[in-house]
């Protein structure tokens, strides 16, 4: 069967297939649909194929969102290639490994920073001859660190040029370590002096200010990666197998996420932006651990149109831990329910609710009579430099991530989470201080008019910032 691949992709695989050119990492993408995925997956099959017994990592954030996406074009792939399940290759879905019938195995590797698991402890004892992390600007750079330690497997079983798989043990050996292993032979196969495999990481990414930014896009930009490092940028329109839908989807995409996602615009931010690109991206990939015990709920209850309804459990050192979705939320009573039953779990009272009183809201005054009822339009409570108090619990939310105190739980961080909270805090700004002097961000009616959409997720989290507000200066007198 012949393969096919695009220009760029071809460009990327003789850089991932060459072992004398010293490049470890090879980052490609920067856009939505270029082809990484399936690249990745060309990449891995290729070598298991051509190298039996070798063991190839696929890596993501989280191992069940690679499940859903990346397996399955691991999976369409395998059947491009007309291999099929059982005679050519198994998955175990509880080990997590592909095992092709020659031997190799691909290894799926959930590649969160977990709060147990600063330093990656569980990566230690594997070994692997290469990798491709899928969306790798999802995970901390420390994964990608210490995953690279880990390609030591068969690096020096075959021959590796030009696709060699000439046996060093069939072969004359030339050099070797001071451990008798051999580190330069004659291939019995190809008749080259070859030195084997190097570790080769392929990354794919999304355009995303964090370390693929500061260790692959800009010096890229300026013409000064590093020697063991290279780029390639593949958008939409380098992918010729892309559907006309998916291109119609990315074309529909707000302004924002059109530049960053279709046209690839890694610098796309305003300057106004009140959560900058660079601290978004801090929000993934990551846990910070939980130093409280004490718990609070927020929730933007639905529009009366019944749009969705979002409930969030966030303890007392800013993580959130539960992050529940009512979809199409029609009564107070759905609300109620859930909140209910998350004060029961986490030991919530009623003062350690706060919700937004709009639409389905006012339904929720008598069950929750003690909570927080933000009046989105009220008056702030520490600081009256701003507009109102929702403009207040906008700019501390922005001042809490900017900072990097705000954390997600790895199970709250799922791609519908990732993908709406991003889109709503890329179009937030502070917007122009008029006479009163007061500071406010974009009205609600502006978001929506760009979004499709009201920013719930943005919403809910900046209400559970009511809890981290100085009260000193509070108008309100709460009484027990
Ligand atoms: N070499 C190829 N041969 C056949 N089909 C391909 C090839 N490359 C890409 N495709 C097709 O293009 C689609 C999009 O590719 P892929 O999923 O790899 O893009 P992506 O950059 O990972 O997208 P996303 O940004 O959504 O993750 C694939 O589902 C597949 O149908
Ligand atoms: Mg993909």
């Amino acid at each position: 069967m012949k393969k096919k691949f695009n220009k760029k992709q071809k460009k990327a695989l003789r850089i991932l297939l060459n072992h004398k050119n010293g490049v470890n990492e090879l980052l490609y993408g920067g856009a939505a649909g270029g082809g990484k995925t399936w690249l990745g997956c060309s990449f891995a099959l290729y070598l298991c194929l051509n190298y039996p017994g070798i063991r190839f990592l696929i890596g993501r954030a989280r191992l069940s969102i690679l499940e859903q996406t990346t397996l399955n074009t691991l999976y369409a792939v395998l059947k491009d290639w007309g291999l099929n399940e059982g005679t050519d290759y198994n998955y175990n879905g509880k080990s997590h490994e592909l095992k092709l019938s020659n031997g190799s195995i691909i290894i799926m590797k959930d590649l969160f920073l977990y709060p147990k698991d600063p330093d990656f402890d569980n990566l230690g004892g594997l070994e692997i001859t290469a990798s491709f992390v899928d969306e790798s600007n999802q995970v901390v750079e420390k994964a990608i660190t210490v995953l690279k330690t880990r390609h030591r497997w068969m690096l020096n079983y075959y021959c590796g040029i030009n696709g060699c798989n000439g046996e060093t043990s069939k072969s004359k050996v030339l050099e070797r370590d001071e451990n008798n292993e051999p580190i330069k032979w004659k291939c019995h196969q190809c008749g080259n002096d070859t030195e084997g495999f190097i570790p080769k990481m392929l990354l794919s990414c999304n355009p995303a200010k964090n370390w693929v930014y500061s260790k692959f896009y800009k010096p890229w930009t300026e013409d000064k990666l590093e020697a063991f490092r290279q780029f390639i940028q593949a958008t939409s329109n380098d992918n010729t197998k892309l559907t006309k839908a998916y291109k119609n989807v990315l074309d529909q995409l707000d302004h924002m996420s059109r530049k960053r996602l279709r046209d690839g615009d890694w610098d796309n931010e305003s300057a106004d932006a009140l959560f900058k690109m660079d601290k978004i991206a801090v929000l993934w990939g990551r846990e910070l651990p939980c130093e409280s015990e004490t718990h609070y709920i927020a929730i933007d209850p639905a529009g009366t149109g019944g749009d969705a309804a979002e409930i969030i459990v966030i303890s007392g050192s800013k993580v959130v831990k539960e992050w529940i979705t009512i979809p199409k939320a029609k009564k107070p009573s759905e609300i109620i329910e859930v909140v209910e039953r998350l004060q029961r779990k986490w030991g919530v009272d009623e003062y350690g609710i706060a919700y937004d009183v709009d639409g389905l809201g006012w339904g929720l005054n008598d069950a929750f009579e003690y909570g927080y009822q933000i009046f989105n339009n009220g008056t702030p409570i520490e600081n009256k430099v701003f507009q109102n108090l929702k403009a207040e619990l906008y700019f501390k939310l922005s001042q809490v991530i900017e900072d990097e105190e705000l954390s997600i739980s790895a199970e709250c961080q799922t791609l519908e989470i990732q993908e709406e909270l991003t889109r709503e805090m890329q179009v937030i700004e502070e917007v122009e201080i008029d006479k009163d002097g007061k500071r406010k961000i974009t009205p609600k009616n502006v978001i929506k008019q760009t979004i499709g959409r009201s920013p719930n997720k943005a919403d809910v989290l900046a209400y559970a910032m009511r809890f981290f507000l100085d009260e000193s200066d509070s108008s309100y007198i709460i009484l027990d």
